[in-house]
């Protein structure tokens, strides 16, 4: 029987087992460079500001995203808690995403106008003065350093290379807005805007 000499033929049997998966991971893959759902904005959805866009590097740079995700999983324990799950037209301004999976602390995806300014600001000093018992570390250097604003523009024209829709006067006018200003208030603004644009059409 020929099925009876590909299960006796090693390398044969090698050949088809290589054969199938390629296909099956190819189906699988192929799809998602023409679906449209994975690169297409949510409605609403505009390029972090100027500040914004300095407050996610600060961010960055801290590592908040080691024990914060910002990915929202559609399983009802998380969307009762955060809000609408992320979606991945949410995403394609992000260079790079800030998803992950540990969470230390809570996911962050939808926490923009959840508290006010100053609770955040409050809490990023010290977050055990908000919050007892809070194992999240303190940030009293952002009240210290400034931002330096000559980078800003050369950021968003980084980005737009990759996609990113920055306009020449958002480039243009990005210095002005950022330069001097302390890191508190750039990475405030960032956390404000979190995941606001789908938040407000539930
Ligand atoms: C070592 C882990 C850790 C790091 C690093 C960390 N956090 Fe946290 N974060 C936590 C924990 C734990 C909580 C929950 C307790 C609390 O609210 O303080 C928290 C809570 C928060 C909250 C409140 C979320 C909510 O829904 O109540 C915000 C906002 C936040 N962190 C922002 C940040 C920012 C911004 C940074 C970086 C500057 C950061 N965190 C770094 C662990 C961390």
């Amino acid at each position: 029987m020929k099925h009876e000499r590909i299960e006796k033929n090693i390398g044969l049997m090698m050949v088809f087992i290589t054969l199938v998966i390629s296909v099956g991971a190819l189906v699988e893959i192929v799809p998602l460079f023409f679906g449209k759902s994975t690169t297409t904005p949510v409605a609403g959805l505009k390029p972090p500001n100027a500040m914004q866009l300095e407050g996610r590097d600060i961010y960055i740079r801290e590592g908040c995203h080691v024990c914060h995700t910002q990915m929202i999983r559609p399983l009802r324990a998380e969307t009762e808690r955060y809000g609408h799950y992320s979606v991945a037209g949410e995403s394609v301004y992000e260079h790079p995403f800030l998803w992950g999976s540990k969470r230390t602390g809570p996911d962050l995806a939808r926490v923009g106008g959840r508290y006010s300014d100053d609770w955040h600001k409050l809490h990023l000093y010290n977050p055990r003065d908000v919050v007892p018992g809070s194992n999240m570390p303190a940030y009293p250097w952002l009240w210290e350093n400034t931002i330096d604003g000559s980078l800003t523009g050369r950021k968003m024209a980084a980005l737009r290379i990759v996609g990113v829709p920055y306009t020449d006067e958002q480039i243009a006018g990005a210095q002005a807005k950022t330069d001097g200003q302390l890191e508190i208030e750039a990475l405030v603004q960032y956390l404000q805007q979190l995941g606001t644009v789908l938040k407000h059409k539930r």
